[in-house]
């Protein structure tokens, strides 16, 4: 954070409910300019329910308290900036005056409003914001001012230098992965130029390598344009190495707050290693042993998915696969689920007394044993324009009465 930062967020008070049930309750804290607040908390805890009201989304209205943007305006041409006394506007040279903008207490179409709500970026943790069939620097074209192409290109590349993505530069969105996927999506943000940068779990379903990337980006935008960021996470590590101050949120109130070492360890300590139960484990029921699965393709030759691995798993017990993207860790699950067969080894599979061997294609093609096996997949397999009970009800085959 930059010497002789200023005072740029006061939240004040701030209370939200839904439905009578209270999400957050009298948060109040402030943030300068230049500083990264991490939010840390287990989910439910109210994180993004303050990151929406900071945003100005309109479901998310405080019922009580204030949101307090203080910022340099500028009564000539409108143009809100980092709060800096005496400093003149970058747009058109006049005089500017700070101001505290006090978020939801102005007319949606204030346009002291809009002008601040302009300059708060997004990054949300799955919703990747991008032009799947355009390539990364035409992601990034749209989401500029610039009308020169010249001017454009150079800044684009600025950009992505900044993230680490000039390698990607005409890559097609859509195959880029999850990492690279957030890194254009920051890209993208930065181009708009924001004052304070809002990233909800930004890295929460990637693997901690490729979350490392984005991170690093993060940090590397923050430190290069001095913007000011709230970032939340599940994930002690990420608030650490990202935030200069932390606060754990839990049941929408504030349970501590302090150096992000600190608290991120209090969290980890108390929340993260909780969770472990004390089970009896019962007798084995899946069987893996020398499981071989290799995929034949033109352009990558023989792709070794899973190559000779053996495990035995309990009854009642939890078996955690860990590995980075491309392991073959969904290999792996879909073998003992019967739906992709080994092509070496034992994937068994015990149902009652009997061991099925899940690479044996049963009917319909799968292993005889999948009706037994739930899976859940990284993407969510719901039907989007269903209500919930709709979802579960097909899912067993059962049909309702019209209302
Ligand atoms: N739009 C909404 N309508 C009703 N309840 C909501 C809405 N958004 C969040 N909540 C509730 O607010 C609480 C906090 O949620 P959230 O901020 O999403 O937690 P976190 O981000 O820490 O996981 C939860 O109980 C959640 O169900
Ligand atoms: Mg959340």
């Amino acid at each position: 954070m930059a010497q002789g930062s200023e005072v740029f967020i006061i939240l004040d008070k701030v209370s939200k409910s839904f439905n009578g049930n209270q999400v957050l309750k009298d948060i109040s804290t402030t943030v300068r300019t230049g500083e990264v607040l991490g939010l840390i908390g287990k989910s439910g805890s109210g994180k993004s329910v303050l990151i929406h009201a900071m945003r100005g989304n309109e479901e998310y209205k405080p019922d009580s308290g204030r949101i307090i943007y203080r910022v340099n305006h500028c009564e000539s041409c409108g143009w809100v900036d980092m709060p800096s006394p005496g400093a003149k506007c970058s747009q058109c040279g006049k005089g500017t005056k700070i101001v505290e903008i006090d978020f939801w207490g102005l007319k949606e179409r204030d346009p002291l409003r809009v002008a601040m709500r302009a300059r708060i970026a997004i990054m949300l943790q799955r919703t990747f914001a991008l032009y799947g069939d355009l390539s990364v620097i035409e992601n990034v074209f749209e989401a500029m001012k610039e009308k020169s192409d010249d001017k454009k290109v150079a800044r684009a590349i600025k950009l992505l230098e900044m993230v680490n993505m000039t390698y990607r530069t005409m890559h097609i969105a859509r195959d880029l992965s999850g990492g690279e996927k957030q890194r254009t999506v920051l890209a993208r943000q930065l181009a708009r130029e924001p004052l304070l940068f809002l990233a909800d779990e930004p890295t929460g379903t990637l693997d901690p390598e490729t979350a490392d990337t984005v991170h690093k980006a993060l940090i590397k935008a923050v430190e290069e344009t001095g913007m000011t960021m709230v970032v939340t996470s599940h994930w002690p590590k990420a608030i650490e190495l990202l935030s200069h101050r932390a606060i754990w949120l839990e049941d929408g109130k504030i349970k501590a707050e302090g150096a992000p070492c600190d608290i991120a360890k209090e969290f980890d300590v108390k929340v993260v290693r909780d969770k472990k139960m004390d089970v009896q484990v019962g007798q084995p029921v899946i069987r893996v042993d020398g499981a071989k699965k290799y995929f034949y393709s033109i352009v990558r030759g023989v792709v070794r998915a899973v190559d000779d691995v053996s495990f035995e798993v309990n009854e009642k017990e939890i078996f955690g696969l860990i590995g980075l993207s491309g392991a073959g860790k969904t290999t792996l699950s879909r073998m003992i689920s019967g739906i992709t067969p080994a092509t070496h080894g034992d994937v068994l599979v015990r149902i009652g007394d009997d061991w099925v061997n899940m690479s044996d294609m049963g009917e319909e093609g799968r292993g005889r044993a999948t009706q037994y096996i739930g899976i859940m997949h990284q993407e969510n397999a719901l039907y989007p324009f269903n209500t919930v009970l709709q979802n579960l009800t097909i899912c067993l085959g059962m049909k309702l009465p019209q209302e």
